[in-house]
C-alpha cells in the first residue's frame, strides 16, 4: 500500500542541549535531562541542518535547555543561514553579552526570542531559581536590539504571576520588542508535577485575558500580543504542534526526531535518531510520526466531530498524561470522555500553592520520590540514542 508523502514540516526545532542555568519548575525539557556527553557534535548537527533544508524547512529554532551553551552556536547559525533558513534563538539569555550577540548577528541569525519569568525581578529570580537573572535579561534586551537584532519577549504565566500581566506587556513595549508572547502553562513534565503550584483559578485567568485583549486593543497596528490560553479551562483543545507530524520535527540534544518536544515518554512508540537515518526519511516514513498525523488513528468522538481537521483531536501528550492512553480525545476537549479530569484538577488553585519543585539534574542514586512521580518518563529515563565519542561543545551546568 502506498501512502502519501506529507508536506514537509515547516520548522526545524534544534534542542541543542538540555543544560542550563535557570531552574524553572514549568521547563519543558523531559524529567530525565540528558547530560553533555550524550549531545550531538557539531558536525552532526550541520548535516541534520543540511537534511532539514533539503526536506523543505524554512523555519529553525534554536533551543535548549539554554542553547547559547554550546560554544558551536555561532557555526550552526552561519550554517543555517547559508542554507538560507530563518534562524530564530529561543534562550533564557542569561549566558549572552554584547560581544558574543554581535557574533551571533553576525552569523546571520534573524530573531531572538529572550523568556522572562516575571516583571517583578524579585519574583522572577525566585521562579527561575537563580538570582540576578532578570537584572541580566534587561541588560541582554537592551544590548540585542543595539545589536539589531529583532525581539520578541516570552513570560510564562501561572498562578504565581498572572496579576503583573499588565506590567509583563509593559516592560515588554520598554524593551522595543516586535511582539510579545503571554504563554500559560502547559502541563507536561516538570509542569505537571508542578500543576498544582502552578495553575491559575478561573478568576485568575479571566481577569489576565481582560488585561490581554485591552493591551491588544490599545496597541493595535504597532505591537502583535500572542496569548496562549491553559487547557484546563477550555472548551476544545489546541491544534497541538498544528498537527501531529504536519507542521514541526524536533530532534533531541541526543539526536532523537519526535513529532513534539514532549513526545519521547508516549510508550509503543520507537522514536528514530539523526545519527542511524535521514530526517527525510524519519518525516516521510518512520511509524512514530505517522502514528497520528492526520485523522485515521482517531476513535469517536473525534472521528466524525467536524472540528478534527481543525485541532487534530487535540494534544497526544495530554491525552496519555492524563488517561493513560496517548490515542483518546484529548481531556481538555468538552466532548472527551475524560473531560471531567480538568475539573477535578483546577480545584487545587483555590488552595495555597505547594513549594516549587525546581528543575535540575539528579543523581542515579536520588530516588525518584524527590521529583515527584511522573507518567511519560520510563523507568530508568530515556534510551539514548548511540552516544558520540566525547562531549558536545560548551561547559557543563
Ligand atoms: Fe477536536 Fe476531537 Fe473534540 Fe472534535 S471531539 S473538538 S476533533 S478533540
Ligand atoms: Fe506532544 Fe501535544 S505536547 S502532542
Amino acid at each position: 500500500m502506498t501512502r502519501d508523502r506529507p508536506e514537509p514540516p515547516l520548522a526545524l526545532v534544534a534542542e541543542l542541549t538540555h543544560r542550563c542555568p535557570l531552574q524553572c519548575p514549568y521547563c519543558a525539557n523531559p524529567v530525565a535531562l540528558g547530560r553533555s556527553g550524550g549531545e550531538l557534535d557539531t558536525a552532526t548537527w550541520r548535516r541534520v541542518l543540511d537534511e532539514a533544508a533539503s526536506l523543505g524547512v524554512l523555519q529553525l529554532h534554536f533551543s535548549g535547555g539554554e542553547p547559547t551553551v554550546r560554544s558551536d552556536l555561532d557555526v550552526l547559525v552561519r550554517h543555517a543561514a547559508g542554507l538560507g533558513m530563518y534562524s530564530n534563538l529561543i534562550t533564557s539569555g542569561v549566558l549572552l553579552d554584547a560581544a558574543r550577540l554581535r557574533l551571533l548577528a553576525e552569523a546571520g541569525l534573524d530573531h531572538i526570542q529572550l523568556s522572562f519569568q516575571d516583571a517583578d525581578p524579585g519574583n522572577a529570580d525566585r521562579i527561575g531559581g537563580l538570582a540576578g537573572g532578570h537584572a541580566g535579561k534587561l541588560a541582554v534586551a537592551r544590548q540585542l536590539r543595539a545589536a539589531g537584532l529583532p525581539l520578541t519577549v516570552n513570560f510564562v504565566v501561572h498562578r504565581q504571576n498572572l496579576e503583573r500581566v499588565p506590567d509583563m506587556i509593559g516592560l515588554g513595549e520598554a524593551l522595543d520588542a516586535g511582539r510579545i508572547e503571554i504563554a500559560h502553562v502547559q502541563y507536561y513534565g516538570w509542569a505537571l508535577m508542578n500543576r498544582d503550584a502552578l495553575l491559575p483559578t478561573r478568576a485568575q485567568l479571566d481577569a489576565a485575558t481582560d488585561a490581554v485583549e485591552a493591551a491588544r486593543a490599545r496597541l493595535r497596528g504597532r505591537m502583535v500580543i500572542d496569548y496562549v490560553v491553559p487547557d484546563y479551562y477550555a472548551e476544545r483543545p489546541k491544534a497541538c504542534m498544528g498537527g501531529w507530524g504536519r507542521r514541526i520535527i524536533t530532534v533531541t540534544p541526543a539526536g532523537k526526531a519526535l513529532p513534539c518536544h514532549a513526545a519521547e515518554g508516549l510508550p509503543g512508540l520507537a522514536f528514530p535518531c539523526v545519527r542511524e537515518t535521514t530526517l527525510a526519511a524519519i518525516w516521510q516514513d518512520s511509524p512514530a510520526f505517522v502514528r497520528f498525523r492526520g485523522t485515521g488513528w482517531m476513535a469517536e468522538p473525534c472521528r466524525s466531530c467536524d472540528q478534527r481537521e481543525t485541532d487534530w483531536g487535540g494534544c497526544r501528550c495530554q491525552a496519555f498524561t492524563l488517561t493513560g492512553d496517548a490515542a483518546r480525545t484529548d481531556p481538555a476537549c468538552a466532548k472527551a470522555p475524560d473531560h471531567a479530569m480538568m475539573n477535578a484538577a483546577t480545584a487545587a488553585s483555590a488552595l495555597p500553592p505547594p513549594a516549587f519543585v525546581y528543575r535540575r539534574y539528579r543523581s542515579p542514586s536520588e530516588p525518584a520520590s524527590t521529583v515527584g512521580a511522573l507518567p511519560q518518563t520510563p523507568a530508568g529515563g530515556f534510551a539514548p540514542c548511540t552516544p558520540t565519542r566525547g562531549s558536545a561543545p560548551g561547559p557543563v551546568i
